[in-house]
């Protein structure tokens, strides 16, 4: 039986949104409902009974300056006296293009959509028509959105083959022709598909930081190794920066570890919480869009106005002189007392970060940088570690209840006392579940 408003809020959502969620990885599968939200502020989320949380997922990574910044909420301010155009051009579009050619190394033109899964489709369309090639080389695991070539997996991790089987219902099969599938930092793998699909593959895509499996980084001269590979077998390189991005270096990942793609992905921090995406790189390459091109991209809700205001006021928070050097030995020295207290309590658990996103890995005491590394998470003890934290009034999100763990992060609202006070509720959980 239900007892609480949140119980009662889901077994009522239940009969009008579809599994009673408005999108899949809203179910928190640790809670057996979603987190329902009240409001956020800076650090912070509220549930239904106003209780506050200091929020470690920020909006799937969104929220990269805290919620409910002034300065976010002052851009989109301007555009509600706008007329809340959209489907408009205004001069703040150039604006924010020439700001993001000015600091992401990969960008000379721009497009925007609104959400990750436009762009990335988009950039292969793009990488297709420059390479009049059809393959795409995707890491397995790494996550991409929901468009067709992305819906697969390998059907055996272990195995160097192209058998992919799908995974999601829906998707057909048709599309597996074209996707060739190589695990996370192995460029020997990388090697073998180019050979088994000589000029086939018009794109290598990837998550630079593999964040998508809590954070797995690219192994030392992983990422040059791939620049090489695409540019010696006349590919074109993607880093989809669509989590990456912003999180580490206000020129993303690419800028962090100097390797330079072809195309590039972003959204989330970008606009912090508004729905803004974009997908950028060389000239040549982004003038096969129409209408210099013949590859399609529009949308109604392309690039709207708000959401551009948004990542205006965002990229010049984010742009502060100091300011990633402050957040990455901030991130270093947070994940470090993270890793002391599972240490001193023999906890067998990992954290492993870069800027301000993580990856907690339960049951794992080792290096995690494959897929089959992260697939040894511990769900269960996962589940009563976020549970505990979430008494203590600390939100970890929970995405999945199988396979490789999601990801953590905080914001620049986060606060010396707000790390304080999740050391302690982490360290209070640790003993608690070590005494059980
Ligand atoms: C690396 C990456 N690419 C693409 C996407 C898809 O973005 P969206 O959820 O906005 O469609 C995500 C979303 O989490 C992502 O992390």
């Amino acid at each position: 039986m239900p007892t609480t408003p949140a119980d009662l809020l889901f077994t009522k959502a239940q009969g009008s949104l579809a599994g009673g969620v408005s999108a899949s990885m809203r179910l928190h599968p640790y809670l057996g409902r979603p987190f329902y939200h009240v409001r956020g502020d800076g650090a912070y989320i509220y549930d239904l009974d106003d209780r506050r949380y200091i929020d470690y997922n920020v909006s799937n990574g969104a929220t990269m300056i805290g919620h409910n910044h002034p300065a976010v909420r002052a851009a989109i301010g301007t555009g509600l006296d706008m007329g809340i155009i959209a489907a408009a051009e205004t001069p703040y579009h150039d604006q924010l293009a020439a700001t993001l050619a000015e600091i992401i190394p990969a960008i000379e033109r721009v497009r925007y959509a609104s959400t990750g899964t436009e762009v990335t489709m988009v950039a292969i369309r793009i990488a297709r028509a420059a390479t009049r090639r059809t393959k795409i080389l995707k890491f397995d695991g790494h996550f991409h959105g929901l468009s067709e070539p992305f819906l697969f997996k390998r059907a055996d991790p272990c195995a160097e083959s192209d058998d992919v089987i799908p995974s999601s219902g829906g998707v057909t099969d048709t599309a597996a022709a074209d996707v060739v599938m190589a695990p996370w930092n192995d460029l020997d793998a990388v090697d073998a598909a180019f050979e088994r699909h000589p000029g086939k593959i018009a794109a290598i895509i990837a998550e630079p930081v593999w964040y998508n499996a809590g954070c797995i980084l690219p192994a030392p001269g992983f990422l040059a190794g791939l620049r090489e590979r695409a540019t010696a077998h006349g590919s074109l390189l993607i880093f989809d920066e669509v989590l990456s991005g912003f999180r580490m270096a206000l020129g993303g990942a690419q800028a962090h570890y100097g390797v330079t793609p072809d195309l590039t992905t972003l959204a989330k921090a970008l606009a912090n919480g508004m729905p803004l995406s974009v997908v950028a790189g060389r000239a040549d390459l982004m003038d096969q869009l129409a209408p210099t091109g013949t590859v399609v991209h529009s949308g109604t809700y392309s690039g709207h106005l708000l959401s551009v205001l948004a990542a205006i006021a965002t990229l010049e928070h984010l742009a502060e002189p100091g300011l990633y050097d402050r957040l990455n030995a901030r991130a270093a020295q947070f994940y470090g007392d993270i890793q002391a207290i599972f240490d001193r309590h023999s906890f067998p658990a990992r954290i492993q970060g870069l800027g301000t996103r993580f990856g907690l890995y339960m049951g794992i005491r080792e290096p995690v940088r494959t897929l089959t590394d992260a697939l040894g998470h511990d769900h269960e003890l996962h589940r009563r570690f976020v549970l505990g934290c979430l008494a203590r009034g600390v939100y970890f999100h929970g995405y999945t209840s199988s396979g490789a763990p999601g990801h953590a992060g905080f914001s620049t609202a986060h606060s010396e006392a707000d790390f304080a006070h999740t050391l302690e509720a982490i360290e209070a959980t640790v003993a608690e579940i070590g005494r059980a």
